[in-house]
């Protein structure tokens, strides 16, 4: 592909989502690095400009559709294109409680985010995507996902994540003869804020570097590349 190739990465201001941007900067992407903080937002495409060049700020919180569609449209003015879009931005709010403990408002909050959020900038990109004929799409989910590695804990994040899976092969099918490629990973325990204290003292917890390299890798795939799966970085595996 000779045009400039444009990504949109879903909280980029910090964690997995920082390093994705970074990466993808450094494969010459121009990138669009959302956050709903501004300032923080606006610091992290900073230092991304100063280490590796086009990172553009845009603000974006995924709960809130209207700014999907704003992004969208300011994207589309100015780049014409968006050939791959990253859904980072999550949120594990009951890591540490046990599933009968919970409000069940709590699921509301978290699908509101993470599942609405997901399927709302699909849903928003995927028209462009469709009439450049070219698109890849990752979404974040996680080992925890899995009907097999369930335990009692953290319930809010597990139906998040599972949902997100079925967003993945249902929108993937939908834009098979698009060359759209859609896919889930999981990029692995990374010392993030949300991997928190016990990944930071973990020797088997990774870096955010490492944690951006499965979604990196799924975002630059051949047009024959796979679609509507689960990898754990860069390997696949079974929902
Ligand atoms: N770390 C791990 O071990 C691990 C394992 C498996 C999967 N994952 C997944 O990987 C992704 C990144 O995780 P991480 O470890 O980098 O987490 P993190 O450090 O907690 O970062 C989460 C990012 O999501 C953003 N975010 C949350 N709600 C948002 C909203 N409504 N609108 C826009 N942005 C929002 C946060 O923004 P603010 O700064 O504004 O809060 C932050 O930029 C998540 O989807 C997570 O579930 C992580």
């Amino acid at each position: 592909m000779n045009q400039q190739r444009i990504a949109v990465v879903t909280g980029g201001n910090r964690g997995i989502g920082f390093e994705i941007c970074r990466q993808l900067a450094q494969q010459d992407f121009q990138v669009v690095l959302t956050a709903r903080n501004v300032a923080r937002g606006q610091a992290a495409a900073d230092q991304l400009c100063q280490d590796s060049g086009k990172v553009q700020f845009q603000p974006l919180d995924i709960t809130d559709v209207q700014q999907i569609q704003d992004l969208v449209r300011r994207v589309t003015e100015q780049f014409g294109r968006i050939d791959v879009l990253v859904n980072n931005a999550g949120i594990y709010l009951d890591q540490h409680q046990a599933a009968l403990t919970i409000a069940p408002e709590l699921i509301t909050q978290a699908v509101n985010t993470d599942v609405c959020g997901t399927f709302a900038l699909c849903q928003a990109v995927i028209p462009l995507m469709q009439a450049n004929r070219y698109g890849r799409i990752v979404n974040l989910s996680s080992r925890t996902s899995r009907l097999d590695q369930m335990n009692n804990l953290g319930l809010t994040y597990k139906i998040s994540k599972a949902a997100i899976n079925v967003i993945t092969v249902v929108l993937a099918q939908e834009v098979k003869d698009d060359n759209i490629l859609i896919n889930a990973v999981n990029p692995g325990w990374i010392k993030t804020d949300m991997g928190g204290e016990a990944a930071q003292q973990s020797p088997t917890a990774q870096a955010p570097d490492q944690g951006a390299a499965g979604p990196v890798w799924l975002a630059t795939l051949p047009d024959d590349g796979p679609s509507g799966c689960f990898f754990n970085g860069c390997s696949r595996q079974p929902w």
